[in-house]
């Protein structure tokens, strides 16, 4: 609640909560937000949490969209049963401050698999699992406007299969090391590049002789391979190495065959294990053309995970 805010308070009023709350507070200031102009839409897996919402709606005099969430495998929030999703959608579609919008079918597990064909058979379970929901729905004549689900790793997938009505992809913007490995469209080919990059500063050698960077707990999200070490040079980046995690301020660079270690003072661009929760450790995006800054994005939902 605390990043759609943010991104509220940043003027982009369509807004969707993809995980459930239970803090009365959060729901009301949610309910706020829909009322000052937020399009705002929410996920539900269970009746309280929609009644919940409607009292917060009504307080506030305006409307919220529900989507009722289903579990497809990810085994983290939303209901399984075809009836229970019949149930959930009935008591939004009959609530007067809530309007019954659509359904979330997310399941995250399916995004990393490396292997196309392994990923393939993966999402295709989801379809399984989702199906049955949408059938009962449909028969109920709760059929869902929006169909929400997939990410990054399996929205060619999701395409394809044409169930969803949206996909929910995020780390495609930045990208990061998690991903490198993951074939997205079948071919073997890179469908997103690597856009983020951490700046870090050979601060020192260890008496082991390897370069000592200033980075480490503290500038990146560690949940993935370690990052790429390139070093920016008139006829392009070169890669000198990986980034080892060596303390809450450190990084020790592993150079890659044939590279010398680096001088101190220099500053060399890594790439970043997981995106999401390493932009979440800065202030600011430093916006580069080449080598040229063309801005600097304030990061408006860092430490608004609350
Ligand atoms: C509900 C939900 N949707 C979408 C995403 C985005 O997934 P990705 O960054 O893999 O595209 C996430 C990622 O955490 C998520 O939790």
């Amino acid at each position: 609640p605390g990043e759609l805010l943010a991104l509220f308070e940043a003027g982009i009023t369509d807004l969707m909560l993809t995980a459930p709350v239970a803090s009365a507070a959060k729901i009301d200031a949610l309910a706020r937000a829909a009322s000052a102009g937020a399009r705002l839409m929410v996920v539900a897996d269970r009746v309280d949490l929609i009644a919940a919402y409607g009292d917060a709606a009504r307080r506030h005099d305006t409307r919220i969209d529900l989507v009722v969430d289903l579990d497809v495998g990810l085994l983290r929030s939303g209901v399984t049963e075809p009836e229970q999703a019949v149930a959930l959608a009935r008591a939004a579609a009959d609530h007067s401050y809530l309007r019954f919008a659509g359904v979330q079918a997310y399941q995250g597990r399916v995004q990393h698999i490396d292997d196309f064909d392994q990923r393939r058979a993966a999402n295709d379970e989801v379809a399984r699992r989702l199906v049955p929901m949408l059938d009962a729905l449909a028969v109920a004549s709760l059929a869902p406007a929006i169909i929400s689900g997939g990410g990054t790793g399996s929205h060619v997938l999701d395409a394809e299969r044409r169930l969803f009505t949206e996909v929910q992809p995020g780390s495609y913007v930045f990208m990061d090391e998690a991903y490198n490995s993951v074939d997205i469209a079948g071919g073997g080919e890179l469908v997103f590049g690597p856009a983020l990059r951490i700046a870090v500063t050979v601060i020192g050698h260890s008496s082991a002789g390897f370069a000592i960077t200033d980075g480490g707990s503290k500038s990146f999200a560690w949940d993935g391979p370690a990052p790429r070490v390139l070093l920016p040079g008139p006829s392009g980046d070169r890669l000198v190495g990986t980034i080892e995690w060596c303390g809450d301020e450190f990084g020790r660079i592993l150079p890659a065959a044939g590279c010398a270690t680096l001088p101190i003072g220099t500053v060399v661009e890594c790439t970043v294990p997981h995106c999401d929760p390493t932009i979440n450790m800065h202030d600011v995006l430093h916006v580069m053309s080449g080598d040229r800054l063309v801005a600097q994005w304030a990061v408006e939902g860092r430490g608004r995970a609350d």
